[in-house]
């Protein structure tokens, strides 16, 4: 079975338990989905070390899954969701907007605004240098600020990106580095949103 098919079949979960002490008062885990698509593994190389850098934080959860597979109890009960795409003609996947569409006519999010102050982020790999990563980030970060959600950066000025074809030799250890600095940083954030509406 080849890894993109493997990994189409499975999904991840990872904690990271090293700081709670099994206390009565022990808060519950700051919980990321890291959802994405990919067709060829680029973009799930990404994902993978996006969610690397969430459980590097103390106190959290990573759901690392395919958008396809993603539920309603995936998302509602995330702190923080993170957007991966390839850039497909300059923008994202249809199967990531699909996905973007699905939480109206799968999970119904409007005009409640379900995922309203759950923290958001993008990350992309495209092909060239300058073909679109940044626009397909921002239109995720734009379907998120649409459900108001607190879209934060990291990695790069709106995500984690990374360059697969052409002259590029492929995802290399700084965009891995980046995507890692990603999943940190929302962690840190969904942790502090999480502790201030805890008080
Ligand atoms: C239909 C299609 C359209 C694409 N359009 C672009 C594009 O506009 N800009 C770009 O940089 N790369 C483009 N690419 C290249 C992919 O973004 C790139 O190979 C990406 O890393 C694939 O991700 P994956 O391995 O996760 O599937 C396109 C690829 C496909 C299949």
């Amino acid at each position: 079975m080849n890894h993109a098919l493997s990994s189409a079949l499975a999904f991840s979960i990872i904690f990271n338990i090293a700081s709670w002490s099994w206390a009565e008062e022990a808060p519950p885990p700051v919980k990321v989905l890291v959802t994405y698509h990919s067709l060829s593994g680029n973009t799930e190389r990404m994902a993978e070390a996006v969610a690397e850098g969430v459980t590097s934080v103390p106190g959290t959860l990573a759901v690392l899954k395919r958008v396809g597979q993603v539920t309603a109890d995936d998302l509602f009960s995330s702190d923080a969701v993170i957007v991966g795409s390839p850039v497909y003609w300059s923008n994202m996947s249809g199967e990531v907007k699909t996905f973007f569409d699905s939480w109206q006519f799968k999970f119904g999010v409007f005009p409640e605004f379900k995922m309203k102050n759950k923290v958001g982020a993008a990350f992309a790999t495209g092909g060239q240098i300058s073909s679109g990563k940044e626009i397909t980030m921002l239109t995720i970060l734009a379907a998120m600020l649409g459900n108001q959600m607190i879209v934060v950066s990291g990695g790069g000025a709106f995500g984690a990106s990374a360059t697969t074809e052409g002259d590029s030799p492929g995802i290399d250890k700084k965009e891995l580095a980046d995507a890692k600095a990603l999943g940190r940083r929302v962690a840190d954030v969904a942790k502090l949103i999480s502790k201030a509406s805890a008080q």
